[in-house]
């Protein structure tokens, strides 16, 4: 088993770039699978996620070209012409691979199986079967986690549905199965989630009308290839946006990041807590929002998190949780129950980590109480943390380093990679003193 030794440090600078953006590199190779033409992308994130579905997809028939580790072509088959899988669909540890591919299935004239790794496979696929099966699709889940096997069937028809839950992943999955639909599919969402999807679509050349919170697409749309600049993930921005903030010194910029406003809570919630961020717009990439940014060290405070931000920085909560263990007082996050249901339990693991590194903290049903050491004259105590094989955990107290006095051993990190391949090389360019064991 991998992990990271990591030695505290005090300080942070330079300049950063972060590898491309997972949920619009995993979309790039499905749209583009289905488009007709071919689809030049750059930037995309080759990771072990986003290289699952190019596997999945290439085993369906669809053809990629990979010129260099960030750039490929898809060459598309058009909507009916993906073919039977000759294996199993293995997304690893992908929950965006696995339900979005369940909707775009959902409309194939084949059979086919998915599943994972041992964390995907404990994860909820219900809430993408049961709006696909009131589409007419024939979805079998495994005590309604994966495996998951889709059936062809005659036809989809178009639904008007409510989500019960903020999911980004859940809205795709419909408005992928509603390509394939009679008639029109309309998706509400209770709360604004990332909207990556219609963005693309809108590229792709589908017209995709929104309408506050009601998304609506006619089916049976034809897809063209086009050319995606992928930017930078602000999901693997957000480390050193809080190293940057909490860090004793230091200055940096975190250079070609999407700021698309479904994904910048990490933003808001950093600077309602203080935090110095200058938001340095840059061209647009692929439709979608890019911008450096700059980061000073600032003295955070604690705050009661809107419940509003939690879904539009829900995959940086985790790292949040290290930026409120630094501030002075009490960080209340609410309305977050999603996240027992990530790639690990992210409230129990997280509070569990600050638990044993000396941070107090009380864990509810859907959120934390942290309590911030600054103003305490206390540091973090070193220790053994358990990431549970959860990428964003394991650099999430990486970052904490920075409010340690003694050395943090991180245990099973080999999923880092899943989402940031480079993590420990981009960390120790900047500052923070991890090692790979
Ligand atoms: C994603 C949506 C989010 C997010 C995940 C990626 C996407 O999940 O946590 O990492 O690409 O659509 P939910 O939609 O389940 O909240």
């Amino acid at each position: 088993m991998q992990f990271y030794e990591v030695q505290p440090s005090t300080s942070v600078a330079g300049t950063v770039r972060v590898p491309g953006d997972k949920s619009i590199s995993h979309r790039t190779l499905m749209l583009g699978g289905i488009a007709e033409g071919r689809t030049e992308v750059t930037g995309f994130l080759a990771s072990a996620d986003c290289l699952a579905t190019l596997d999945a997809f290439r085993a369906m028939g669809v053809g990629v070209d990979r010129h260099a580790e960030t750039s490929l072509t898809v060459h598309g088959r058009g909507l009916h012409g993906l073919s039977a899988p000759a294996k199993v669909l293995d997304m690893g540890n992908a929950g965006t691979a696995i339900r979005l591919s369940m909707g775009l299935l959902s409309g194939q004239r084949f059979e086919s199986v998915l599943t994972g790794d041992s964390s995907l496979r404990s994860r909820p696929m219900e809430r993408v079967a049961k709006p696909l099966r009131q589409m007419g699709a024939d979805i079998l889940t495994t005590d309604g986690k994966p495996p998951v096997t889709v059936r062809p069937v005659a036809t989809l028809s178009g639904i008007d549905y409510l989500l019960p839950v903020a999911s980004a992943q859940v809205k795709s999955a419909i408005l992928l199965a509603g390509l394939y639909a009679q008639g029109f599919t309309t998706v509400t969402e209770p709360a604004p989630t990332r909207d990556h999807t219609e963005r693309m679509l809108r590229g792709f050349g589908v017209q995709v009308e929104t309408d506050g919170a009601r998304i609506r697409l006619q089916g049976r749309q034809t897809l063209t290839g086009t050319r995606i600049d992928v930017p930078g993930d602000i999901s693997s921005a957000a480390f050193f946006l809080v190293a940057g903030s909490i860090a004793g010194s230091g200055d940096y910029v975190i250079e070609n990041v999407g700021v698309n406003p479904t994904r910048t809570g990490v933003i808001d919630i950093l600077k309602l807590m203080g935090a110095d961020i200058t938001v340095v717009p840059r061209a647009a990439q692929g439709g979608e929002p890019v911008a450096d940014l700059h980061v000073r060290r600032a003295e955070l405070r604690g705050i009661a998190v809107p419940e509003s931000l939690v879904p539009l920085a829900i995959d940086e909560l985790p790292v949040l949780f290290i930026a409120a263990a630094a501030a002075r007082g009490e960080t209340v996050f609410t309305g977050a129950a999603e996240l027992r249901v990530k790639e690990s339990d992210r409230l129990a693991v997280m509070a569990d980590g600050l638990t044993r590194l000396g941070v107090g903290n009380e864990l509810a049903p859907d959120g934390i109480r942290i309590e911030g050491l600054a103003g305490t004259g206390r540091r973090l105590g070193g220790g053994e943390v358990e990431s549970h094989g959860d990428h964003r955990i394991a650099m999430s107290f990486t970052v904490a380093s920075l409010l340690a006095d003694a050395p943090i051993r991180i245990r099973d990190t080999e999923n880092v990679g899943t989402s940031f391949p480079g993590f420990v090389a981009t960390a120790r360019a900047c500052g923070l003193q991890v090692e790979e064991r």
